[in-house]
């Protein structure tokens, strides 16, 4: 069931918003060499209680998967998403995305992002980095009231293949607001034309999840880091967006 929101509603997703940015952007700052993975999680995590807000992955299991441990998900070169903080030490060059939801007084919101430690000794992954950023634009662009959901998933897969990446297939944005994930699903890639038309109201995570080389992946042996089958790096980026009458809100900004 698709939960459309008041504005009064949307206001506070959008506090929720503005802390998961904050929390991305310390996490950021946190991701030098000599850093574990754990001190870029503590970073964003202490930004958020110190705000009043709750880290909604911690303990977060669908089904009977393990509780994911830690407030993000810190996710490292081959690795997309669902990465776990732990004692690895960052060093220069790596492809670090991290993944963040908070919420509070039952409003959520979700965003990632990816950051370099560093510079980056891969010499494309600053491209990868940007083309993925980009292709959220590009399905943002048609993320209008009366489009529908593969619209803006078609747009993420032409603009990524056209730059010579691919989306992963297994994983997909989603409604967020009142929960961290509702319906509807909104995958990355697909025919346009499909699925549930835009409408009001409606508060989507529109997140492009990419592979430099090819699209395979598995989950790791945590039972949560999803791993690039070639080794290839992955990459993320995920905002929070609001659909009304005048054009989509992104949500999760300063
Ligand atoms: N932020 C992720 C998403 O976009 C959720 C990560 S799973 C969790 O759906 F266990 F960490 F919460
Ligand atoms: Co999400």
């Amino acid at each position: 069931m698709i939960t459309l929101k008041s504005e009064r509603e949307i206001k506070k997703i959008k506090e929720a918003g503005h802390i998961v940015y904050l929390a991305l952007m310390a996490a950021g700052e946190a991701c030098v060499p000599g850093a574990t993975t754990k001190d870029v999680d503590k970073a964003a995590e202490d930004l958020i209680v110190a705000h009043g807000f709750n880290p909604s992955c911690k303990g977060y299991a669908e089904g009977d998967e393990i509780p994911f441990p830690a407030c993000c998900c810190v996710s490292v070169n081959d690795e997309v998403i669902h990465g776990i903080p732990s004692d690895r030490k960052l060093v220069e060059g790596d492809v670090v995305k991290v993944d963040i939801v908070a919420d509070k007084d039952g409003y959520f919101a979700d965003a990632a992002r990816t950051f370099i430690v560093g510079k980056a000794t891969d010499p494309d992954a600053e491209r990868l980095v940007e083309v993925t950023k980009q292709s959220f634009f590009e399905g943002l662009k048609y993320a209008k009231v009366g489009n529908r959901i593969s619209d803006i998933s078609h747009a993420i897969q032409e603009y990524v293949e056209k730059n010579g990446y691919s989306v992963l297939r297994e994983f997909q944005g989603h409604g967020v607001g009142i929960a961290m994930h509702e319906d509807p699903g909104i995958p990355n890639f697909g025919k346009p034309g499909k699925g549930p038309r835009l409408e009001e109201g409606m508060v989507l995570a529109i997140e492009p999840m990419v592979c430099q080389g090819r699209k395979e992946i598995m989950e790791s042996d945590d039972g949560w880091s999803i791993i690039t089958e070639d080794g290839s790096l992955g990459c993320h980026y995920e905002n929070t967006i609001a659909i009304t009458k005048n054009g989509p809100i992104i949500l999760t900004n300063d």
